[in-house]
């Protein structure tokens, strides 16, 4: 048990116009709504019991835009992942907004179109995607070799260079949306292998139009994503921007091979306006370049000097090549998490796994007491509350 106090990361900061009651975000972690679209009672008591424990901010996991490309995304039918595509199920967030906020808490939603990680849940569940690829099939990863393969053999649609603003726009709606419900800032899914890193990644991004080339011409999707999310919401409004080294075909994948190209990449998406970077990691410990000390948020944070995001591992463990839906032991690590803090390597701390075990975590971590045992139960996105 790290005996290890917390209360630097419980104190404000101010990002755009929203100042955060304390450090501490809720990881994005997807959640399935009723097959009409729309958060079930349960679902709303989820956040709210979260925003009771008192973090600063709860992100929804995968709002889904509006765009074909999103069908079926997770699975069969409406109801794998959040959308806010008509009246029911924007009436269904905001009540999930109010709960939040009457709690004391904020939300943003994290916008996702689901690229190449399209679930193979019928032969021609095509997947729309920068390049006709899953990626390379003989890396190191948590996908069993049958799933790799499934993946890798779907049918895809490469997005014509004019289909690509089409999904830009799609990005933009859902971004005006969100606001109009009452979302306190928006958060864009640019990670673990979805369609934003698909265009980002060197492995997945073969095109030559003006969405590929090198790594900083892969980042004009991006960029383009962004402008349109921030013209919707204007300025002040916090947008939220994660990303990641690692994508599901290559758990060692590296987006930048060293600082100096993670720079190059940063450059054109800080300045097409994000005020948070989530560098997301599946371990915080990893060093994010094979040659070079420091991890993923260390590097992002020193190269943008923007509120930067710490996540994956605090208070859970699992082994390296495990199976996303593998559950990790519980444990204190927070010792580690406060020596980076003090040491200037993120400003802020994004928890999953330990926040779905336990809506008062972060009670917990406040009070020094010790953590819950994990219950596997809950990485099942059907699972919002017993
Ligand atoms: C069941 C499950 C669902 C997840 N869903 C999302 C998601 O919707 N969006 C996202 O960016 N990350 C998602 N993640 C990743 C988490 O946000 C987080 O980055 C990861 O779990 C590592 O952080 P942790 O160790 O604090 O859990 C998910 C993780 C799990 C286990």
């Amino acid at each position: 048990m790290a005996n290890v106090s917390i209360d630097p990361l419980l104190q404000p900061i101010k990002i755009g116009d929203l100042e955060l009651k304390n450090r501490i975000l809720m990881s994005p972690v997807v959640r399935q709504v009723q097959d009409d679209g729309v958060p079930s009672e349960k679902l709303i008591r989820y956040f709210r019991e979260r925003a009771e424990g008192g973090v600063a901010v709860s992100y929804v996991g995968s709002m889904l835009i509006d765009h074909p490309g999103n069908e079926d995304a997770f699975g069969p039918g409406r109801g794998s992942a959040p959308d806010l595509h008509d009246e029911a199920a924007r009436a269904g967030w905001k009540k999930v907004v109010d709960a939040v906020h009457e709690a004391g808490g904020l939300i943003f939603p994290q916008l996702l179109h689901i690229g190449a990680q399209k679930a193979v849940t019928h032969p021609d569940n095509v997947a729309y995607v920068p390049s006709p690829t899953w990626g390379p099939t003989d890396r190191a990863t948590g996908n069993s070799p049958e799933s790799v393969k499934k993946l890798s053999e779907r049918p895809f649609h490469e997005l014509s260079e004019s289909e690509v603003m089409d999904v830009v726009e799609a990005f933009a709606t859902a971004a005006r949306r969100s606001k109009e419900i009452g979302f306190d800032g928006i958060a864009l899914h640019g990670a673990h292998g979805y369609l934003l890193d698909g265009f980002l990644s060197g492995d997945t991004n073969l095109r030559t139009d003006r969405w590929g080339g090198d790594h900083v011409g892969r980042t004009a999707f991006v960029v383009e994503v962004l402008k349109a999310i921030r013209r919707e919401v204007g300025p002040g409004m916090p947008i939220s921007f994660r990303f990641s080294q690692w994508r599901p075909c290559d758990y060692d994948g590296h987006l930048a091979k060293t600082p100096k190209e993670l720079e190059e990449i940063l450059a054109p998406i800080v300045d097409a306006g994000c005020d948070i970077i989530e560098a997301s990691t599946r371990f915080f410990t990893e060093q994010a370049f094979e040659n070079e000390e420091g991890n993923f948020p260390y590097w992002t944070r020193k190269i943008t000097g923007k509120p930067t995001v710490m996540c994956g591992g605090t208070a859970v463990h699992r082994e390296k090549y495990d199976l996303a839906t593998t559950p990790p032991k519980t444990v204190n690590n927070m010792d580690e998490v406060m020596r980076r803090y003090e040491n200037g390597e993120f400003d802020l701390l994004a928890v999953g796994r330990a926040l779905v075990n336990d809506p008062n975590w972060l009670v917990r971590a406040r009070n020094v007491e010790d953590f819950l045992p994990f219950d596997g139960r809950k990485l099942n996105p059907a699972y919002v509350g017993d």
